[in-house]
């Protein structure tokens, strides 16, 4: 079985498992969350839940803190699926691993994915527990994901599913734009930074922190950007939102560790998911005016 046909397969019992809701079964917006950041989840209204390991191929992941589920139901009124938990590189899993549930999303339909993570602030501006748009990457994983033979059939073949494509705007400006408004609305003020993605899993040293930052950094983490790089693949448009947990090495007064990172992400996650009810309406509503003007 190609990779292409077991993205299918999970894609389809997961198309099967969202119930005969038309609303549930059609999401059009994916949320991933990141370290600590579960509390989205429960903010979803009328839920079904989906256990990564009953859904045919899916990675499974091992970190703590991540309980890898899959939830669908409303946010904001709007049919969502949210997956709570996502597997890292740095776990031992493949970048094709790494980017399966992406792929799967994507074969779902959906058209927005909005990507969350807990990361160090590099940025002397940030503060711990902070929400940072991403506004660009860099890639340090030492791998893309579309290393290898490229799959077209994950593309519409035209625009999509390329060889080579462009990665000028990976975030979207639109979407952050709407963001930005949402924030204003919740009273929050939102940076917007450049997220580094390393594989991890020990966290940097400060000369590492001192050349990220030299190289333009604002941010570093383990994750989102293969995930990023292949919905960019496949057509989604993608918003980053990134909790700084933690200040990074050198720059924090005290050593790093995995919990203060998942206690500061638990802090902040109720303020993630007020936004994320905000926005969500407001991606929803300008995807179905953008849906009447092609029609039009
Ligand atoms: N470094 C890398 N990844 C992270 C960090 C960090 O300081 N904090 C949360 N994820």
């Amino acid at each position: 079985m190609t990779y292409f046909d077991q993205v299918n397969e999970a894609a389809e019992f997961l198309r099967g498992q969202l119930g005969g809701e038309q609303g549930r079964r059609a999401p059009r917006i994916g949320i991933v969350l990141g370290s600590g950041l579960g509390a989205v989840a429960e903010a979803v209204t009328d839920p079904v839940f989906v256990p990564y390991g009953t859904i045919p191929h899916f990675p499974q992941s091992t970190v703590e803190g991540h309980s890898g589920r899959i939830v669908a139901g409303l946010l904001g009124g709007v049919p969502v699926i949210v997956m709570q938990g996502r597997v890292h590189y740095y776990e031992g899993y493949t970048p094709a691993q790494v980017t399966f549930p992406m792929r799967v999303l994507g074969r779902l339909g959906l058209e927005t994915v909005i990507l969350t993570n807990a990361s160090g602030g590099i940025n002397s501006n940030y503060h711990v527990g902070q929400l940072v748009l991403l506004s660009d990457h860099i890639n340090l994983l030492g791998f893309n994901p579309l290393n290898g033979p490229n799959e077209a059939r994950f593309g519409d073949g035209k625009k999509t599913g390329l060889r080579f494509f462009d990665m000028t705007e990976a975030y979207s400006v639109e979407l952050r734009t709407l963001a930005q408004s949402a924030a204003r609305e919740e009273g929050q003020a939102l940076h917007e930074g450049v997220y580094l993605a390393t594989s991890g899993p020990s966290f940097e040293t400060p000369a590492e922190i001192r050349a990220f930052r030299a190289l333009g950094a604002d941010l570093v983490g383990m994750s989102t950007v293969p995930e990023t790089i292949v919905a960019r693949h496949m057509g989604l448009r993608v918003l980053g939102i990134s909790c700084v947990t933690n200040l990074a090495a050198g720059i924090s007064a005290t050593h790093l560790s995995h919990e203060e990172v998942f206690e500061a992400g638990s802090r902040v996650q109720h303020q993630l998911a007020g936004l994320l009810q905000r926005l969500v309406p407001t991606i929803s509503a300008q995807q179905a005016r953008k849906q009447a003007g092609q029609q039009a």
